[in-house]
């Protein structure tokens, strides 16, 4: 798994593994950012860490390639983004075909990008909600694996907004994966 900030989709993940709702291994939880929170959630669990920071290398080929590479040598079948907060080169995504996967906090094609709770407030939606999808080259836009609605609420701010989404995609993202490995039946992520 890759993440960058607070983890809390890496600990729902762990946590429904542990519960026996999710048959999977995390082989690894790589992070770019060396204070990331989450990480602490993969220690606990003792999941193995790496820091990887993308200040140290050159270009984003020369990271990308290092993250291949980290990821390979532990036979990784899927690579989950959760918070990652760095864009994928073309190269990154050859070396995982229909095999990284990464969440969102709308119904995607709704409000890719940066923002999105904020993107359905401006919007006036009152429906919003989260997406697992397949990662491809272009941002937010690969396939949909799957999507759950959260209702927007009469004076919603982003932040409250955000909270009642990412509830959702705690109960989401060990779904998708679980839909994911039994259609590959493959191992771990
Ligand atoms: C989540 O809202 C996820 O949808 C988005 O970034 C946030 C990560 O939260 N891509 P966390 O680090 O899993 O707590």
């Amino acid at each position: 798994m890759l993440i960058s900030g607070r983890g809390s989709n890496l600990r729902a993940i762990i946590d429904a593994i542990a519960e026996h709702r999710l048959d999977a291994t995390i082989a690894v939880v790589i992070s770019n950012n060396a204070d990331a929170p989450g990480l602490q959630h993969a220690r606990e669990a003792g999941i193995e860490t790496l820091v990887l920071n993308h200040s140290a290398y050159p270009s984003r080929e020369d990271y990308d390639r290092a993250l291949v590479g980290e990821l390979q040598a532990r036979g990784v079948g899927l690579v989950c983004l959760a918070g990652f907060m760095r864009l994928l080169s073309p190269a990154f995504i050859a070396a995982f075909p229909n095999r990284i996967l990464n969440i969102h906090p709308s119904l995607l094609p709704k409000y890719p990008g940066r923002h999105p709770q904020q993107q359905a407030l401006d919007d006036g939606a009152t429906v919003s909600g989260a997406t697992v999808h397949f990662v491809n080259a272009d941002l937010d836009a690969g396939p949909v694996v799957l999507q759950r609605e959260v209702p927007v609420l009469p004076g919603d701010t982003a932040d409250a907004l955000a909270a009642r989404i990412l509830k959702v995609e705690h109960q989401l993202y060990p779904d998708a994966i679980a839909r994911v490995l039994g259609e590959s039946s493959s191992g771990g992520n």
